[in-house]
């Protein structure tokens, strides 16, 4: 595949968003989880392209074109691999490697490495400055927290991290963000006077900073970093690495601001995350619901903290999950958590914790509110509104329960409202295993770790088990990547095109029945394996004798048929 390493390929996909490099190109409309549009390979009235953000993927169900991000530049712009690969990289601010020089796994290491010296210059100059450890002290966080958060200060100095790291190439500088030029092309640092936060991602490493300011009249109140080649606001959580790494709670707590996880953490509630002056995202509750059981979202009571609230409920639904939690805790007036935690306590946070609106109860409330469900007109009204977010949610009890009761509060039976998009689906019931696993995997890669990938796989005897264990293995090697980077490995493999058409199909599945699925497909194969491996013994048994091992071996086998 020319001389593009395949592991920069992987982090290509992973740092561009398809959605990003199709939406200037073709008109794209949110429709559930996914986009559409009219698809611009071939000429239709009603939209049959899709262009999904979590598999990272594109799909006509009118012409059958599909792809990745470079597949669409390809098909798009009528480019060579290379030169969609070359477009690509300049997008994302980074620059194609040859095979030669390449050394691996080392994703914009300078650019990590020029983060972590720039924090430790503010983590230095926050320890000698009594002016920024008075701040954050009169705010009650202690030594021992702003350690944890490795709270930094910039001092007011137009150059002070640009003489810090005189053998950093201003470049280097400029593209983490930590600089700005003014329009007379003078280049200065960018973070003056402000109290800092580093932002790290999930293995800790620091991607951006925010900078609160601290003295009089200082705008805006918070500067953040730009977005970067290792920072993309939309998909980072403050404090999640160090969540995850001081607390095992299986909920955790969506705030607004830096110092409302901090502060939290400080009494001893050490499960909050916040979003980053950004409203939530879609890939913000996919990234949490990863790793916990429950989001309860927090905001402040008043109108805007309700709004957010709302709009963080209808980024929810298509992502929703019956095995999770979603609720929404309302701060009274006036309140954000720092200052609830301060003034009422710990206890009294654990509390409204416990109280926290569900997210069926937010949504019944919300959909019902001014509306006279006793009046005829009120009840189609009512009906009518319910329909868009019913539908909204994948299929699955919540979905059927809720719609039960939309039913029963409008006295009118649920068929009669059940109007859900039926097309793209397509049931799987008559595939074959091979073909099922295959599918499940490419949709959802990290599904892999509930699948042995020491299997005897060659004893399975089906078409495509040989590919089933490619996927598996690759899947096991780095079970955390989006569909279109696991389908731009098999590029060059035979049965690509196949593989990617399954990518494109829409799995009528979630989450839980695509792993119990996979759980009846292993069982199967394993039965399978055992079934070759008595019949070959057998066989063998009938024409010679078999080795003491291979008495053994069959004794066991017979004996521990699975059934
Ligand atoms: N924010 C931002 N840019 C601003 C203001 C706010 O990015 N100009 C983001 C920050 O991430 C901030 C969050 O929005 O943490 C919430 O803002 P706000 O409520 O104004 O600040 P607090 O976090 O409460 O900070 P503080 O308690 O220090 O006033
Ligand atoms: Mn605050």
């Amino acid at each position: 595949m020319a001389n593009i390493p395949s592991e920069f390929i992987d982090q290509l996909l992973d740092r561009v968003d398809i959605v990003d490099i199709i939406s200037p190109r073709v008109t794209l409309k949110k429709a559930g989880k996914d986009y559409q549009a009219l698809c611009p390979f071939h000429t239709e009235n009603t939209p049959s392209f899709t262009v999904s953000p979590n598999k990272q993927f594109y799909h006509c169900f009118g012409c059958g074109k599909h792809g990745s991000a470079i597949g669409f530049m390809m098909e798009f712009e009528g480019m060579e691999f290379v030169d969609s690969i070359e477009t690509l990289a300049q997008m994302a601010g980074m620059e194609v490697p040859n095979q030669g020089n390449y050394q691996h796994s080392n994703k914009g290491k300078n650019l990590y490495e020029v983060m972590d010296k720039a924090n430790r210059y503010f983590v230095n100059e926050f320890n000698q400055s009594e002016f920024a450890k008075n701040y954050i002290q009169d705010r009650g966080i202690s030594a021992e927290t702003y350690q944890v958060f490795q709270v930094g200060f910039a001092p007011d100095s137009w150059d002070g991290l640009i003489k810090y790291m005189p053998t950093t190439p201003q470049n280097d500088l400029m593209q983490a963000g930590l600089l700005a030029q003014n329009d007379n092309g003078r280049i200065y640092d960018k973070f003056r006077g402000r109290l800092m936060f580093p932002i790290q991602d999930k293995r800790g490493r620091v991607i951006a900073f925010g900078g609160r300011a601290v003295m009089q009249d200082q705008k805006p109140k918070y500067l953040n970093s730009p977005e970067t080649p290792l920072f993309h606001k939309g998909k980072e959580l403050y404090g999640l690495n160090i969540a995850r790494k001081h607390s095992n709670a299986k909920s955790v707590i969506v705030v607004e601001g830096y110092m409302d996880v901090i502060a939290l953490h400080q009494v001893g509630i050490k499960n909050s995350v916040a979003t980053l002056g950004t409203a939530t995202s879609e890939h913000h509750i996919i990234t949490l619901l990863r790793s916990y059981e429950e989001i309860v979202f927090c905001f402040d009571g008043d109108n805007a903290g309700v709004e957010a609230a709302w709009k963080a409920l209808v980024i929810s639904l298509p992502v929703y999950r019956d095995d999770k939690n979603i609720r929404f805790l309302f701060l009274p007036d006036n309140h954000d958590p720092d200052t609830y935690v301060k003034e009422f306590g710990q206890e009294a946070f654990q509390q409204q914790m416990v109280n926290a609106t569900s997210l069926s109860e937010f949504l019944l409330t919300k959909l019902k509110e001014s509306i006279d469900l006793n009046s005829i007109d009120g009840r189609a009204k009512f009906i009518d509104k319910s329909k868009t977010y019913v539908n909204d949610l994948p299929k699955g009890q919540f979905r059927k329960l809720l719609l039960e009761e939309v039913s029963n509060l409008t006295k009118t039976k649920v068929d009669f409202i059940l109007n859900p998009k039926t097309t793209n689906i397509q049931s799987i019931d008559q595939w074959t295993p091979i073909r099922k696993a295959i599918a499940i995997l490419i949709n959802q890669p990290n599904l892999v770790l509930n699948f042995p990938k020491d299997l005897a796989f060659n004893e399975i005897k089906q078409n495509g088990a040989n590919i089933l264990q490619e996927i598996v293995e690759f899947c096991h090697r780095s079970p955390h990547i989006s569909s279109a980077v696991l389908l731009e490995n098999f590029r060059e493999h035979q049965a690509f095109s196949h593989l990617s058409s399954l990518a494109t199909v829409s799995l009528d599945l979630n989450e839980e029945q695509m792993q119990l699925e996979l759980k009846d497909i292993k069982k199967h194969f394993e039965k399978t394996i055992q079934k070759h491996k008595i019949a070959r013994l057998r066989e063998k048994k009938a024409q010679t004798e078999l080795t003491a091992e291979e008495k053994i071996e069959l004794v066991n086998l017979l004996t521990n048929q699975i059934t």
